[in-house]
């Protein structure tokens, strides 16, 4: 097996998952406003090692994504972040996107940027001790949208920073979300999942991607959340599942969703009822975002004496999520926290 096919594989080992750190700087601003916490160089670095050092943590995560600032930061005491994580036995990844810019004559949609110059940025973050990337595209639900022309420009973007990636010795880990927002219902966000899936998967055909050697991070099939009638848990699962046997490969070793503004606990009961019913090719895992950070976050609020309080919401959470891989959380692990 191909050493990218490993560290795929090892992405999604059994019981474990990646935490998403990769917010750029302007994200992780509106993260620190909402605990009126001043998003200071500093401060992002204590907030991220904080999270990278919490015990027990390694037990659970496989992987986290950093952001271009954080791959290049150190602890307090002066080790590199790749180094603690790798030290753990956690694969440090690295976000490469350049971001969602307006596609420009479609209102209301967008495009990622970022693929000037990235064989020599894959390089560089290859030196940095990268084992993995990530590449966000989004997709908008409303009147009208997304168009073809959207989901084919980001299926084209996506495929080539892949096709990139593998060349220059990282695992891909290929994003596009469609967002929840909106008041559409579950039914249009699988129509909309499965087309965005079919199309990006024809790209990454058409550029020679192998597909052993990615892992997809998509959307749940999921209410829009202003939907006056909301999917229950079984649903959402079964929608899920049903709509990626349709679009995914079953050569790509695993999918991790994004939680995408769902609460920590349902985002949680979500991959667990996926694991419960079982029967995809591929692992079923996580790679949260807020979901795994909103406790820890909240929990931290900026302030030194609270590090260890963060530290174990951060562990929970991820314990929760570990138990979610196999289909054996229960909501009774949340009261025991
Ligand atoms: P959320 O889980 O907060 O959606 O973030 C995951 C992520 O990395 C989005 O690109």
């Amino acid at each position: 097996m191909s050493e990218l096919s490993n560290t795929a594989r090892a992405m999604v080992a059994k019981g474990k998952g990646i935490l998403a750190a990769d917010e750029s700087s302007p994200t992780i601003k509106k993260r620190f406003d909402s605990i009126q916490v001043e998003s200071t160089e500093e401060n992002r670095r204590a907030y991220r090692e904080l999270l990278f050092t919490a015990d027990g943590i390694d037990d659970y995560i496989s992987g986290v994504i950093l952001y271009d600032e954080t791959i290049r930061q150190s602890t307090a005491a002066g080790k590199p972040f790749p180094e603690v994580l790798a030290s753990r036995g956690i694969l440090p990844g690295i976000k490469v996107d350049a971001g969602a810019k307006n596609l420009a004559g479609h209102p209301g949609e967008k495009v990622t940027e970022g693929l000037d110059g990235l064989r020599d940025r894959i390089a560089e973050y290859r030196t940095l001790g990268a084992k993995f990337a990530k590449w966000r595209a989004v997709i908008t639900i409303g009147d009208g949208i997304p168009s073809d022309t959207c989901l084919h420009a980001n299926a084209h973007a996506l495929a080539r920073y892949a096709a990139l990636c593998v060349e220059g010795g990282l695992v891909p880990i290929v994003e596009p979300e469609v967002l929840m927002d909106g008041p559409h219902d579950i039914d249009r966000c699988d129509e909309v999942t499965e087309r965005a899936l079919r199309l990006v998967f024809a790209a990454l055909y058409d550029h020679r991607v192998p597909l052993d050697e990615m892992i997809l991070k998509p959307n749940m099939v999921i209410s829009g959340t202003e939907c006056s009638t909301q999917a229950s848990v079984s649903e959402v699962a079964e929608a899920t599942l049903h709509c990626f046997r349709r679009g995914v490969p079953a050569a790509v070793p695993g999918i991790v969703f994004l939680s995408g503004g769902q609460s920590d606990e349902i985002a949680t009961a979500h991959l667990n009822e996926m694991n419960r019913m079982g029967g995809g090719p591929w692992e079923l895992s996580f790679s949260y975002g807020r979901a795994l950070q909103a406790a820890p976050l909240k929990a931290w609020g900026g302030s030194a004496d609270h590090v260890a309080a963060a530290q174990k919401a951060l562990l929970h959470r991820s314990r929760c999520n570990g138990a979610a891989r196999d289909g054996s959380y229960d909501e009774s692990m949340e009261n025991a926290a």
